[in-house]
């Protein structure tokens, strides 16, 4: 049994295939290389370099590996280029998920684990979202990955594929510091980069209907994350059918205040932040319940948010010097 892993020298993709490779399962990488760093690939990792909108490569590249099951992390991830390029968003997400769940069906692949996120659910306003939480997503990314979704137990249904989708919550963390995200699009690397800059942290409202008015969030370590994908990996392996929707979150709410100070603890550097206006889109709160991940795949996160910020921090300094 191989496993094709898309984005797989990606951040979490490169987190998945080491996570799976150690565990024993044969894995296959494909990234474009648009994000990718192929040199976070363990060495009996292969990389085939294309992409998931290439249908003939896809073709070939699961029939010379003989692949029997799919991970599909490669997408465009940015919320805001994703509402400057709508059109782009979804031709290369959903359009690529599209392209490469034809190709799993024509090479008879019968396993699928699609990387979603919480941004399908939007801003509820619920203490614990739960998989059965109404998703309305309120930007062009979370839309595709809805779509995707959707795409993905309809194909599963048609071609008798049994699939997982993984709503992730807030990653953060590096199983090791070469393995780090290199992009400071989330708010560690966020906070890092003021801290380098000798700059204050930034809090973008602090009159929020929370605990101590800053936004609430689930922040989960990249290698929990990872041992997610191969308990749903398994999951599929042992027989299961048909589909399964199930959140990856730690279940707990860390304040942006806790986080930032989470983070002067780790690097040292434990000056005030700032408080500014509220950003537009930004809800109060976004909690997972993880229930259903624990009883149906039986992985629950298990490292802390201070090793979560530590392990980020390694990475950090290893990239960027700070
Ligand atoms: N990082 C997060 O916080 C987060 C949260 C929720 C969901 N996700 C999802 O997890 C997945 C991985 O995210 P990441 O943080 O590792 O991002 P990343 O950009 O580091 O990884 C994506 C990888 O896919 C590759 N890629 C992109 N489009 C491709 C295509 N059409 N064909 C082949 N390769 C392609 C890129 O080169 C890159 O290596 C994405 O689907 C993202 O939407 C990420």
């Amino acid at each position: 049994m191989t496993w094709l892993i898309t984005g797989g020298a990606g951040y979490i993709g490169a987190h998945v295939a080491r996570a799976m490779s150690e565990a024993g399962e044969r894995v296959v990488a494909l990234d474009d290389l648009s994000a990718g760093v192929p040199a976070r690939l363990p060495a009996e990792v292969p990389l085939v370099r294309g992409s998931s909108l290439d249908a003939e490569l896809l073709k070939r590249v699961l029939a010379e590996h003989a692949v029997t099951g799919v991970v599909h992390l490669a997408a465009r991830k940015q919320v805001a280029e994703s509402v400057a390029q709508p059109t782009r968003y979804y031709r290369e997400n959903v359009g690529g998920l599209a392209t490469l769940l034809d190709a799993a069906a024509g090479a008879g692949v019968e396993r699928f684990v699609f990387s979603s996120s919480a941004a399908v659910y939007g801003n509820p306003e619920v203490d614990l979202i739960t998989e059965d939480t109404p998703c309305a997503p309120v930007n062009p990314y979370g839309e595709t990955k809805l779509t995707g979704e959707w795409l993905v137990r309809a194909a599963g249904r048609a071609h008798g594929m049994a699939t997982v989708c993984l709503r992730y919550f807030n990653v953060a963390g590096a199983a090791a510091p070469e393995l780090a995200d290199t992009g400071v699009f989330n708010i560690v690397p966020m906070v890092f980069d003021r801290l380098t800059r000798d700059e204050a942290p930034r809090i973008f409202g602090a009159d929020y209907p929370t605990p101590d008015g800053t936004c609430v969030r689930d922040y989960i370590h990249v290698a929990d994350l990872a041992e997610a994908h191969l308990a749903a990996a398994r999951h599929l392996a042992s027989g299961a059918r048909g589909d399964l929707t199930v959140n990856i979150g730690r279940g707990e709410g860390v304040s942006v205040r806790e986080l930032i100070d989470v983070i002067g603890e780790v690097t040292g550097d434990r000056r005030a932040p700032v408080v500014e206006g509220r950003r537009p889109g930004d809800a109060p709160r976004a909690v997972a319940s993880a229930a259903r991940a624990a009883e149906v795949l039986g992985w629950t996160a298990r490292r802390s948010v201070p090793e979560m910020v530590g392990s980020a921090w390694r990475g950090w300094r290893l990239h960027r010097g700070g």
